[in-house]
């Protein structure tokens, strides 16, 4: 390549990156396969290995994690981050809204979540990412760009050019974590013995104050970004238009706000999002109002601490302290006994709770938590609440330092410590354990027998309709209808979904078991390679490791799970004639290896989840839209918009009749 075609290429590339970063980290709308996206990437690093000098600050290679730092250092915003005037109270809120309407005719307000996350600015120039720091005092902050820069969701150079997009350009966001990357961020910290965070907000704003960009980013961090701070050529009067301005320069903008001219609009909006909370995959803790006219907020100007245009309606908090009863502990499914707390019923956030976690016996020591004390409880996002610490009280004579009992609470047998956890040995046979194991066997990703959740796999073991995890296969329509709950119906209906189940994938099989850290995708990789349960249960450590992705830990949790003799009986017991578990090719696998396909409409002799289950069970994959990536659209009765997608896209449609036939041309019979 001459010097100017490798600069062109690098372009190219640059640009398609760039669009495919933003499909999937801002759209949630990938259209290209992981792979393709890799090859595009090494591609770029090798050219730019290549050529350092044509390296640039805002090449997507760049998001990867640069030195470490000796400190922050401080940067000025270009506008102040002012904070906002806040109160939970309706009255409050009205009365904000009256003091609005005291100055301006025709108000209208945006109304926006309130992301409970830490706040930060961005700087643009000429749509490159120059700087980003945190809040600070308000007018200075601490400088974490090369933290931020390794956050996936931030882009480093924005989309659009010339009038379109200002420069310098000054916008304010909320970095967040997610809660479910939260409650695992939260697990392996405590895995590795280290205090967890108390919640969300804590976690993202620690993971941001990081030397070590490689600590920031290794840690699931998202952004949301709300208010243009500081733009001197753009031409936006309303914060909606401002909104829309964001996104579409590919800022990842939140898909809950609402323009609206009534301050019951806005209550109404505040309560609906109250009873959403705990729907929403990320932490709120109020409404944010805005005035919509730009033009109009500086008419109403600020008082010395915050702006009189804007108000923070926030919710109930869900902290609140009361007093622990009893200290309870329980067996999980994989066997780890946890302690919990009992305490007097306490209102959070519009739920009474009485139930907390302390997680492991290292917390409650840590916290010197102990039965009868007075603590401050909080719930995150849809967890169980947490006993966050103990408030003291001087004077009061409390009980003895809890100790985590030697026996199983619910089989028995003698425990063992691993680590800060202490375990159950006893796996199918604790008829704790066993529920949940049931639960798990039976899930979505395991073998998916529909109707057997949490509850049923406790009646099965409370009942002992299962003793013993084989005898799953032996239940008839009439022990079940034997239970509360059952009748004729669905309880042939279970039994048939168990008879179904009987013939299963390896790799649905294995992950059932719920060996500890062999996750869905692990029992893929796992299964591709041994092929066989034969093969899989004389696998030594060193067998495993073969296997890309499965380090020393995983391997010797799958050896102790095989090496166990009680397990050894259980899949004896499972394979001799009760369960077929199916081979695996070997091979990247399935006539539909590679091809991704979509639903859509009324399928008729095939359930949704049998359709998908069988595309993925062939190697093909299902998606939920249509895109250029997608192989073929199966169309149903009433089919929906996807379907004029497909026609507009030029992407070959199956009726279902057609599906069944295109497979069975492929040796596949439904
Ligand atoms: S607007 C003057 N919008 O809430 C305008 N803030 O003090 C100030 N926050 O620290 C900010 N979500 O970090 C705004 N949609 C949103 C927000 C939001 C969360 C935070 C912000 C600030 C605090 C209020």
């Amino acid at each position: 390549m001459t010097q100017s075609q490798t600069e062109r290429r690098i372009r190219e590339l640059r640009t398609a990156i760039r669009h495919h970063n933003y499909l999937y980290h801002v759209k949630d709308r990938p259209e290209v396969s992981d792979s393709v996206y890799d090859r595009l990437f090494s591609e770029l690093k090798e050219l730019e290995t290549q050529n350092p000098e044509l390296v640039t600050a805002d090449s997507p290679t760049q998001s990867v994690p640069g030195a470490l730092l000796d400190q922050f250092s401080k940067i000025e915003h270009l506008a102040p981050m002012l904070s906002l005037d806040s109160d939970q109270s309706d009255e409050a809120l009205r009365r904000f809204d009256t003091r609005v309407r005291q100055v301006l005719e025709n108000v209208a307000y945006v109304v926006e979540p309130k992301l409970d996350g830490a706040s930060v600015e961005l700087v643009y120039e000429d749509g490159v990412l120059v700087r980003a720091s945190t809040r600070g005092d308000g007018s200075v902050g601490e400088g974490i760009t090369d933290n931020v820069r390794t956050i996936d969701a931030v882009p480093l150079r924005l989309m659009g050019r010339g009038a379109s997009l200002p420069s310098p350009l000054s916008v304010r966001g909320e970095i967040i974590m997610r809660v479910d990357a939260f409650e695992q961020l939260n697990e392996q910290l405590m895995a590795q013995g280290k205090p967890p965070f108390a919640n969300p907000r804590n976690a993202a704003a620690g993971a941001l104050r990081q030397l070590d960009p490689l600590v920031t980013a290794s840690r699931p961090l998202d952004i949301y970004v709300y208010d243009i701070l500081s733009a001197p050529d753009l031409k936006i009067a309303k914060q909606w238009d401002a909104l829309a301005a964001m996104a579409k320069w590919g800022l990842r903008v939140n898909d809950l706000p609402r323009r609206m001219e009534s301050v019951d609009e806005v209550i109404e909006y505040h309560r609906d999002l109250q009873e959403r909370r705990d729907d929403l995959e990320y932490e709120i803790d109020g409404v944010v109002v805005k005035l919509d006219d730009l033009a109009s907020r500086d008419e109403l100007g600020a008082t010395s601490h915050h702006p009189k245009w804007a108000f923070a309606f926030k919710f109930p908090p869900r902290k609140e302290i009361t007093r622990l009863l009893k200290i309870v502990p329980s067996v999980g499914r994989t066997g780890v006994v946890t302690p919990g707390g009992i305490m007097r019923p306490v209102e959070l956030g519009g739920v009474t709770v009485s139930r907390a976690n302390l997680h492991n016996r290292e917390e409650v020591a840590r916290k010197d938590i102990r039965e009868g004390d007075l603590v401050r409880v909080q719930r995150a996002g849809d967890v169980i609440p947490q006993i966050v610490e103990r408030v003291p009280e001087p004077g009061r004579r409390r009980a003895k330092p809890y100790q985590m009992p030697t026996r199983c609470p619910s089989c028995g047998t003698d425990l063992f410590q691993r680590g800060p956890f202490t375990v159950c040995p006893n796996q199918f046979g604790c008829p704790a354990q066993l529920a949940g194991r049931l639960e798990h066997f039976a899930s979505k990703e395991a073998l998916d027998i529909d109707g057997l959740g949490e509850e049923t796999a406790k009646l099965f073991v409370a009942a002992g309709v299962v003793r013993s995890l084989p005898d799953l296969f032996d239940i008839e329509s009439a022990d079940l209808m034997r239970l509360e709950g059952f009748a004729a119906k669905s309880a042939e209906s279970l039994v048939r979904a168990i008879e179904r189940a009987a013939k299963v994938e390896l790799h649905r099989f294995l992950y059932g078991l719920g060996i500890p850290e062999v996750g869905v995708t692990v029992a893929k990789d796992v299964s591709k390679h041994f092929g066989s349960v034969s093969r899989l249960r004389v696998a030594t450590m060193e067998d495993l490791q073969v296997v890309a992705g499965v380090g020393p830990r995983m391997a010797e949790q799958v050896v102790a799970f095989f090496g166990d003799e009680r397990n050894a009986q259980i899949l004896d017991g499972l394979l001799d004639g009760k369960l077929n578990v199916m081979e695996s090719s070997g091979s990247a696998g399935g006539v539909l290896a590679g091809t991704r396909w979509v639903f859509t409409g009324e399928l008729k002799a095939l359930s949704r989840r049998e359709a998908k289950n069988l595309v993925e069970s062939l190697g093909g994959r299902v998606t939920s839209s249509v895109s250029k990536a997608t192989a073929y659209v199966v169309v149903g009765s009433e089919p929906g918009s996807k379907y004029d997608k497909a026609v507009d896209l030029g992407i070959a449609t199956l009726t279902e009749n057609e599906f069944v036939e295109f497979l069975r041309e492929r040796g596949v019979t439904v």
